[in-house]
């Protein structure tokens, strides 16, 4: 997750460690460095934190030049292992990787390379390009070009750096999709994934744009794209200090990841929905004869998670006809639930750690259920005591209050919705074709909610002197509202509820008074268009007793128009997809609140981000 590469004057294990440090709090679970020195090229990989990798460097000294690598892995592929951890080397150790991101095409490339009589020795993707950059060095002897060549043959968001032991003056990166940034300084030069890992060393940086391969020299760097024309490239001054500059600039990491989630739900579905609309969860290690026996469903979680939980039984029962039930982690044991080898229990975690929902898994298992992890932290201890595990790929979570997580969450909820449809032979009608597209193009749609934000900032600060806010929901909007409620209570520390809103009438109506803000999150009026006129007349009631309504609804909706006091806009989405949009304003507006609240974003007081007692 961390990417560092130095070619200068000073020892470059030096700069590569300091580099790796400045970007620990980006998240990761191994590291590594490759140095180049004596004609050779030496290396050290650890599991853990990067002080395992020093004790390592402590005991077994590298003598290293002024030419290096280091990275700090967040597993994707193959959990977190020393073997696994990067720089990855060819058969004769002359050419050391480095990668972010994902190489979809990396089996068949593998096999490939098998073929040819390559031994690779490690589960990642990152090993096939330290071979298939080593072939086409051997014939062009020219790292750079040898990356073009190597990058056009990829599939899927990569960024890689590399450096080769006949070509000991030179370190060559390339990007697509992830970032990379290159630090030019006096006669030295730095690649890294983002400039907190140099701006103790130079300012002056380069982003490097899409498919683009950048040659590092003492004297300065060539950019080219993977067609090998030469690229414009921008500089520019960075004028951040440290803190910020982890922060990618924002103010609060909870801001950078709610940023984040267009590309956390794109990676999140990447090579799982193919062109044809037919989904591949390899990692779903339960065979499909099993998933057809299952007659139920039963999805545990805490916190946010579980709200992603309840919102995946709407999709579950809905497209796969399966009975479903969502149970808070914590109570789930202590009711004795009844569970047999045809239930299959899904897990939600981003920490993969979290003890209630670990104990309701032990549970479940003990009574012979098959468990399926949905987590974002490879190597945890859930995905590793389930029968199977989705990784969400929303990359490491800092804020306690969770945002990308939870968007990726509902995508792999999805995902497993529709595979479980898919490999039951659910009729795969006009309504899931359009779901599985919808789904595909998803990330845009969170994409173009981020970019309309600036009104719901204004509103949530001018509520800051507020006690409390209620959020209501129908159908998925329900849970959204939960989750709205959750961030505030989180985050404002503010008296904050979620009522479905057919309920209003049963008892929370008695809470509405003048002025109070009450959030109202619309279903689409296309579809299920009962749910929305119902919701409809919720605001009108709310509204005629002195509720000031904040409605989240759809673009083009205008029935809702005269009864809302502020209007947020959403793209129109099939209904339960609505969520990954629907929950963006309301993170953001939690965030805000708390910030005019005076409130700390990042740490909110008495929480913690991983919670490892029941
Ligand atoms: C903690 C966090 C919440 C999170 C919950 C579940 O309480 O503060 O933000 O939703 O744990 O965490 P998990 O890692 O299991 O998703």
């Amino acid at each position: 997750c961390g990417i560092v590469g130095y070619v200068g004057a000073r020892p470059a294990l030096d700069v590569v460690l300091a580099g790796l440090k400045r970007l620990e709090y980006r998240g990761y679970d191994s590291a590594g460095v490759a140095v180049l020195a004596d004609g050779g090229l030496a290396t050290a990989r650890k599991a853990g934190k990067l002080l395992n990798l020093e004790k390592e460097l402590a005991e077994r000294p590298l003598s290293t030049g002024p030419t290096g690598i280091g990275h700090t892995r967040w597993a994707t592929h193959g959990a977190p292992t020393d073997t696994n951890a990067h720089p990855h080397l060819d058969n004769a150790g002359r050419v050391a990787v480095v990668h972010n991101g994902i190489i979809e095409n990396f089996a068949c490339l593998r096999a490939e390379l098998a073929e040819r009589g390559h031994e690779l020795s490690s589960e990642t993707d990152t090993e096939v390009v330290a071979h298939l950059l080593a072939e086409e060095f051997s014939s062009c002897a020219d790292l750079a070009e040898a990356m073009r060549l190597v990058c056009r043959r990829l599939e899927g968001a990569f960024t890689l750096v590399a450096v080769h032991a006949d070509e000991p003056d030179v370190v060559v990166g390339a990007r697509r999709n992830s970032p990379l940034v290159v630090g030019v300084g006096d006669g030295e030069a730095f690649l890294a994934s983002d400039v907190a890992a140099f701006i103790a060393h130079t300012r002056s940086a380069i982003e490097l744009g899409q498919d683009q391969v950048v040659e590092l020299r003492r004297g300065g760097v060539l950019v080219t794209g993977f067609d090998g024309r030469p690229a414009d490239v921008r500089s520019y001054h960075v004028d951040w200090d440290a803190s910020m500059a982890e922060k990618g600039g924002y103010d609060y990491f909870m801001l950078k990841e709610i940023a984040e989630q267009p590309k956390a739900v794109a990676d999140t579905l990447l090579g799982r929905i193919d062109a044809s609309g037919s989904l591949t969860l390899d990692e779903v290690r339960i065979g499909a004869s099993e998933l057809r026996e299952m007659d139920k469903v039963v999805i545990v979680a805490c916190g946010t998670a579980f709200h992603a939980g309840l919102i995946a039984k709407y999709a579950i029962e809905h497209w796969t006809r399966i009975p479903c039930e969502v149970e808070l982690a914590s109570e789930f044991r202590y009711r004795d639930p009844i569970l047999d080898p045809r239930t299959l229990v899904i897990a939600i975690s981003q920490s993969g750690e979290t003890m209630d929902t670990l104990m309701a898994l032990r549970h479940a298992r003990e009574q012979g259920s098959k468990v399926l992890a949905i987590c974002n932290t490879n190597g945890s201890t859930i995905p590793r005591e389930s029968d199977a595990v989705l990784y969400t790929h929303a990359g490491p979570e800092v804020a306690v209050a969770s945002t990308k997580a939870f968007l990726t969450q509902l995508v792999a909820c999805y995902l497993v919705a529709l595979y479980l449809g898919q490999v039951r032979g659910t009729k795969w009608g006009d309504e899931i074709q359009a779901v599985v597209r919808e789904l595909s193009r998803s990330s845009q749609d969170v994409e173009r909610v981020l970019d309309t934000m600036e009104p719901v900032r204004a509103l949530a600060r001018s509520l800051a002197h507020k006690g409390t806010v209620l959020f209501l929901g129908r159908h998925v909007g329900y849970p959204v509202a939960l989750e709205g409620a959750l961030k505030l209570k989180e985050l404002a520390y503010m008296h904050a509820e979620g009522f479905a809103a057919g309920e209003l009438k049963h008892g929370p109506i008695a809470l509405i008074e003048e002025d109070l803000p009450v959030v109202v999150v619309v279903p689409s009026p296309r579809g299920r268009s009962v749910l929305h006129d119902k919701i409809v007349s919720n605001i009108q009631e709310i509204r005629a007793r002195g509720a000031r309504t904040i409605v989240i609804a759809e673009e083009g909706d205008e029935t809702v128009v005269p009864y809302a006091d502020h209007l947020i806009r959403i793209p129109a989405t099939p209904t339960l997809l609505q969520p990954l949009v629907a929950t963006v304003p309301l993170q953001v507006f939690a965030c805000e609140l708390a910030t005019a609240r005076g409130n700390e974003v990042d740490q909110p007081r008495n929480l913690a981000k991983s919670v490892t007692v029941e």
